[in-house]
């Protein structure tokens, strides 16, 4: 039976649009609101059954909202959850936290002061695959965890647009906060934590802006380690070209090895085997094919806002954590550019 979360979102773009309303429709909850100041937003959301406000306020005057998400640009994910809190709603945030440390500090005080449940959207927590990755290691096939490799890139040039006419604030520092690196790392250190169960603590990087014509980083290589000593490397890039093979994930161990191929995004699907460490033979991880991980993430938070015994697999702690790490990778706190 279906937990049937009244729902409202924040910036109605390309992830509200394409991934985050057909997870929640599939999930059998309802989008009650949204509120955007781009007209065609709102339009599309209305055609989508929800209600649509101009601004944050019209939002919060819907009585049937429980958990909002919050789907802007990145700069403008702080002033969005720190208004939520205050009104003392449930919220489902994307990553990254903010565009930068500080305001990521200022989210998490908030969402401290104030109780409210609050989740950063790692959709690929909940990727079936993902599931079914960590519950191998967590049952001990690979021995003892010693590497987690990534690789997750994708063409992100200077017209690249969600939608016609929507701005491109990747490419601006101000809104974004980085390149490649804020956007898509953050996605890959959240998932060592989630497969290993260990947070990275050391960390360093190189950036590039090699192959686009724009001030943010378009790749980095990230290497970390884990508290309790995995090794975690990861490539980011925004000038791979999307037909190459562009994501994967290997988990490495003493007595085998897990890779997973186009799991990682926002998409249901992908493979993942099992190579056995002294065999070498190869074996196929089944999962749940059908479900996308926004669905999956839509099931979680709405049971973890019924059941709050469910809540302790979020923290906005952990959360800015992983920015700590970003800001770290990128040389300094405020890091904007390459
Ligand atoms: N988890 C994932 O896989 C994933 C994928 C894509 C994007 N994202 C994240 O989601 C966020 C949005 O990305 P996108 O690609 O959907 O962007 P987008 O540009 O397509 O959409 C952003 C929307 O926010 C609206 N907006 C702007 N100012 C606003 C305000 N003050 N109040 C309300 N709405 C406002 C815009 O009009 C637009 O409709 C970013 O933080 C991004 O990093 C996550």
């Amino acid at each position: 039976m279906a937990d049937r979360v009244g729902w409202g979102i924040v910036g109605y773009g390309w992830v509200a649009r394409d991934y985050m309303a057909p997870g929640i429709r599939a999930a059998g909850h309802r989008l009650v609101a949204i509120c955007d100041p781009g007209e065609a937003s709102r339009r599309a959301a209305e055609a989508e059954g929800a209600r649509a406000h101009a601004d944050l306020a019209g939002l919060l005057a819907e009585p049937e909202v429980e958990a909002v998400y919050v789907a802007t640009p990145n700069h403008l994910h702080r002033g969005a959850v720190e208004v939520l809190s205050a009104a003392g709603k449930a919220v489902l945030c994307e990553k990254p936290m903010a565009a930068s440390l500080a305001d990521a500090e200022a989210m998490a005080a908030a969402v401290r002061g104030s109780g409210i449940f609050y989740g950063t959207a790692f959709d690929q927590r909940h990727h079936p695959g993902h599931r079914a990755m960590r519950a191998a290691i967590e049952a001990g096939r690979l021995g003892t965890v010693t590497a987690v490799r990534i690789v997750y890139a994708c063409w992100l040039d200077r017209a690249w647009t969600s939608f016609q006419g929507q701005d491109n604030w990747r490419i601006d520092p101000a809104q974004a906060g980085g390149g490649a690196l804020i956007d898509l790392a953050p996605h890959g250190l959240d998932l060592v934590d989630f497969l290993v169960g260990d947070s990275v603590t050391d960390i360093a990087a190189l950036t590039q802006a090699k192959a686009q014509d724009y001030a943010v980083d378009d790749g980095a290589l990230l290497v970390g380690r884990t508290g309790s000593g995995v090794l975690a490397s990861l490539h980011v890039a925004y000038n791979c070209p999307d037909i190459l093979p562009r994501r994967r994930l290997e988990v490495l161990g003493t007595r085998g090895q897990l890779t997973a191929i186009d799991t990682m995004g926002q998409v249901a699907g992908g493979s993942v085997t099992f190579t056995d460490g002294v065999t070498g033979a190869v074996e196929a991880l089944p999962f749940d094919l059908q479900a996308s991980p926004f669905l999956e993430q839509v099931r979680a938070f709405g049971s973890a806002l019924r059941r709050p015994e469910e809540r302790a697999a979020y923290s906005a702690e952990r959360d800015l954590h992983t920015m700590r790490l970003i800001a770290r990778a990128y040389g300094h706190a405020g890091a904007r550019a390459a």
